[in-house]
């Protein structure tokens, strides 16, 4: 279940809110190399929350450390989602562009 609500529905909505949001605000994003790094954060922590979750079925103990560890990661890359998009947000907005047409 995880694999479909934190790897597709939340990666879409990471991914989408990274593309869109700089362009429709015109405030460029405050971290790109953050996002890139939230990406491999993210996917390692989905691998182990995914595998935890499979071995745990089984009781087989380091399956666990692996589902604790792979949720340490996941929740740690949510979070440097939203601190990336809060700083890129928190700053004054740009000045409007002036159509070259009326520029006089
Ligand atoms: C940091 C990310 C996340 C972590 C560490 C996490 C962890 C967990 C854990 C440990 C459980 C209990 C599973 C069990 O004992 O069987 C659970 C259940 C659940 N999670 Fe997550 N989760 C995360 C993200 C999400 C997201 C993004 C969604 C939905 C969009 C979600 C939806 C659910 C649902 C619906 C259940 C209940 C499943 C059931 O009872 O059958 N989780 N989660």
């Amino acid at each position: 279940m995880h694999a479909n609500l934190l790897g597709f529905v939340s990666m879409m909505i990471f991914g989408v809110a990274y593309h869109v949001i700089p362009r429709f605000t015109g405030r460029p994003l405050h971290r790109p190399a953050a996002a890139a790094l939230h990406l491999w954060v993210a996917n390692a922590g989905l691998a182990g929350m995914v595998s935890g979750f499979i071995l745990r079925i089984y009781r087989w103990q380091p399956g666990m450390a692996l589902l604790g560890t792979g949720a340490v990661l996941s929740a740690a890359g949510a979070a440097l989602f939203i601190y990336n998009i809060w700083r890129t947000l928190d700053v004054p907005a740009p000045r409007p562009a002036v159509l070259p047409t009326l520029a006089r």
